[in-house]
């Protein structure tokens, strides 16, 4: 007898069947995605790990003084925490609350972080930020700054963005803030050398994401079968990621089946790059009144701290 597809894994075999078909971006992190996410971070074409790191570290002082002291900090998607820590350590987080999906990545990122804090309360909370979740009880509700990192809002297209920031605004209540990190559009051949790598680590961050969905609805891919492919796509200021065909393929899962023509394609991953004045309209819109932004001498990212 066969299994049935897990309910919640429902939106990848939904995503197989469009046309062109799509997995979202959240599957490419197992534990050996977000190994190679943090591998992809010190390759040299990857800019923007560097430069949000540089961004923070310049203006650390400017942005201690403006979150204030003492508050909880609530990482989104928070990967290898390296981030919170420098964060942490400037405005004397009184907790901190690492939210990721990738469960076991996360785990020992944040028993490094426990090391590393021995004296801070720390909370892990493996969840899809995008679904229904929320913040265990105990967790303070006042001074709350939710961070979110590595440019990561840019997976979502702006309406999607808008939502999610207005998300986050109820786990801040009105006295806290949000930190963000935002790409910002710059030329080309840099934007696209960032998400095609010389050494391949893209590549097999992507095909990844195949054996990762196998697992999950029993699927067949043969990662070996797809192509990597990523380019900067103007008109809709984004990166897209795409997995294509070398051949044809017939792939099969729980309850479906879908043939591939050599060059189709999957579409794997936007990352949107923004102009910083629509990024701070967004925001606006999603109810972040005051806005701060600081930016690199280059203007290739930005960290904006909003407050609603
Ligand atoms: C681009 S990485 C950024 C990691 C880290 N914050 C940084 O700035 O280097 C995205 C992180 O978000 C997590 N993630 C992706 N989609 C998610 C979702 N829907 N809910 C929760 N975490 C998610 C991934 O597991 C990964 O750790």
């Amino acid at each position: 007898m066969t299994q049935p597809l897990p309910p919640e894994f429902l939106d990848i075999a939904t995503g197989l069947l469009q046309t062109p078909a799509t997995i979202a971006p959240k599957y490419f992190y197992d534990a050996r995605g977000s190994a190679l996410f943090e591998e992809i971070t010190r390759l040299p074409e990857y800019y923007p790990t560097r430069t949000e790191n540089a961004i923070m570290a310049t203006h650390a002082q400017a942005m201690a003084q403006a979150i204030g002291p003492g508050g909880t900090v609530i990482e989104l998607g928070a990967g290898n925490c390296q981030k919170a820590r420098a964060l942490c350590e400037c405005i004397q987080a009184r907790h901190y609350v690492a939210v990721d999906i990738s469960e076991a990545f996360m785990r020992e990122a944040v028993a490094g972080m426990r090391a590393a804090f021995p004296a801070l309360p720390i909370d892990a909370v493996v969840a899809d930020i995008t679904t229904g979740w929320a913040l265990p009880a105990h967790v303070p509700k006042g001074q709350r700054l939710v961070f979110y990192p590595g440019s990561s809002i840019g997976n979502f297209d702006p309406p999607q963005a808008q939502a999610l920031l207005s998300s986050m605004r109820g786990v801040l209540g009105m006295e806290g803030a949000l930190l963000i990190g935002v790409d910002l559009v710059k030329d080309t051949a840099v934007l696209n050398a960032a998400y095609d790598d010389a050494a391949g680590v893209t590549a097999a961050f992507n095909r990844n994401m195949l054996d990762h969905v196998s697992r999950l609805i029993g699927a067949d891919f043969d990662a070996r079968q797809w192509l990597h492919r990523a380019f900067f796509n103007a008109a809709q200021s984004r990166i897209e990621m795409h997995l294509e065909a070398a051949q044809d393929v017939d792939v099969t899962w729980l309850g479906g089946a879908r043939h591939f023509a050599q060059g189709e394609r999957i579409h794997t991953e936007n990352s949107y790059k923004y102009r910083v004045n629509d990024f701070v309209a967004l925001l606006r819109q999603a109810g972040f009144a005051q806005t701060q932004v600081w930016m690199d001498a280059q203007q290739w990212f930005a960290v904006v701290l909003a407050r609603p």
